[in-house]
């Protein structure tokens, strides 16, 4: 069976191995709105068309902006759609990334989801831990899970994730609550999270890398594809090198969830037939070393 056949179930959702990352969908710099709505609009529709139903959202990506297009797009929402968004951060007046983690913060920005997506529950909610930029000192990690579970007990959460999050995080949070998931940047080209990777298979945790395929802020499609070993491979399995850095991910573990960000349809119609590819030893052994860009900064 090839990744493209399995789901991997998240509380009451079953979902594909390859989902969508949707900040690719909001201006330049993730501020204001797409520079082609439409083209925006093509692509969230042709991703539930062809089988997607894991999107990654965020209040910050806009902010409110790739919500707004989700809900108008898609709402009613198929069943079986799972969307997940981020709290823990917001964006200043020029689009700076700051951090909003105390409980009324993280509160306030779940219900800004809810509104937007208009939805009742949000499926799967992180808190994201590292903010890009600093901030004010972070609040304890007990009182920021208190604010979601609080808000699990009332409905509108569904699963708690992490985002962000080193290994002494996930240790500390799984002592206080159940984590379903944990969205952190790792890839191909960025291997750093291995530890965090390692202690969510120990857990059976959902993992979901972000940067995927490297990152738009640091090149990363372009140096995959400039990496001899893996265009060696992707030339073997005729794929692109970007195809290779998902399939490579998806044989890491039978429960890490890729969501590839893009605002171009044939690079989602690429991405999800990546979960088509099955990698062999031999390609496996030797992507071993390939592929080392070094860690995306942010
Ligand atoms: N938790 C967090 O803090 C956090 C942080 C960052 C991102 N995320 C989430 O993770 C998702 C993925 O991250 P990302 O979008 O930043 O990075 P990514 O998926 O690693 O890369 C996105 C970049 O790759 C390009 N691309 C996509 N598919 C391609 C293909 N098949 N061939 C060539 N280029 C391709 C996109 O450009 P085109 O638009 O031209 O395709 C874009 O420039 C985001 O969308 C977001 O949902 C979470």
């Amino acid at each position: 069976m090839t990744a493209i056949e399995q789901t991997v179930s998240l509380g009451d959702k079953a979902v594909r191995r390859i989902g969508f990352g949707a900040m690719q969908l909001a201006g330049p710099g993730v501020f204001g709105p797409p520079k082609d709505p439409d083209a925006a609009r093509a692509v969230l529709r042709r991703a539930v068309e062809l089988g997607v139903d894991h999107i990654d959202t965020a209040q910050v990506y806009g902010p409110d902006v790739v919500n707004e297009l989700i809900a108008e797009v898609l709402h009613p929402y198929p069943t079986g759609l799972l969307i997940a968004t981020k709290v823990g951060g917001a964006r200043d007046e020029t689009g700076g990334w700051v951090r909003a983690s105390r409980p009324e913060q993280l509160r306030a920005t779940l219900e800004q989801d809810l509104r937007t997506l208009r939805r009742d529950r949000i499926d799967l909610v992180y808190l994201r831990l590292g903010v890009g930029g600093g901030g004010p000192a972070p609040v304890p990690l007990a009182d920021q899970l208190g604010a979601l579970t609080e808000l699990r007990k009332e409905g509108k959460v569904g699963l708690i994730g992490l985002s962000t999050a080193s290994v002494d995080d996930l240790r500390a949070a799984l002592a206080i609550t159940p984590i379903a998931a944990v969205q952190n940047p790792y890839g191909i080209g960025n291997r750093e999270d291995e530890p965090v990777l390692e202690l969510c298979r120990e857990h059976g945790i959902a993992y979901v890398p972000y940067y995927p395929l490297g990152s738009a802020f640091t090149g990363g499609p372009q140096a995959l594809a400039s990496d001899p070993v893996i265009a060696s491979v992707a030339a073997k399995h005729d794929a692109s090198a970007s195809q290779i850095a998902l399939a490579w991910l998806l044989a890491r573990y039978d429960r890490m969830l890729p969501i590839p960000g893009t605002s171009s349809l044939a690079h989602l119609e690429e991405n999800v037939a990546a979960g088509r590819i099955a990698l062999d030893e031999e390609d496996l052994a030797a992507l071993e070393n390939a592929g080392h860009l070094g860690a995306p900064a942010f």
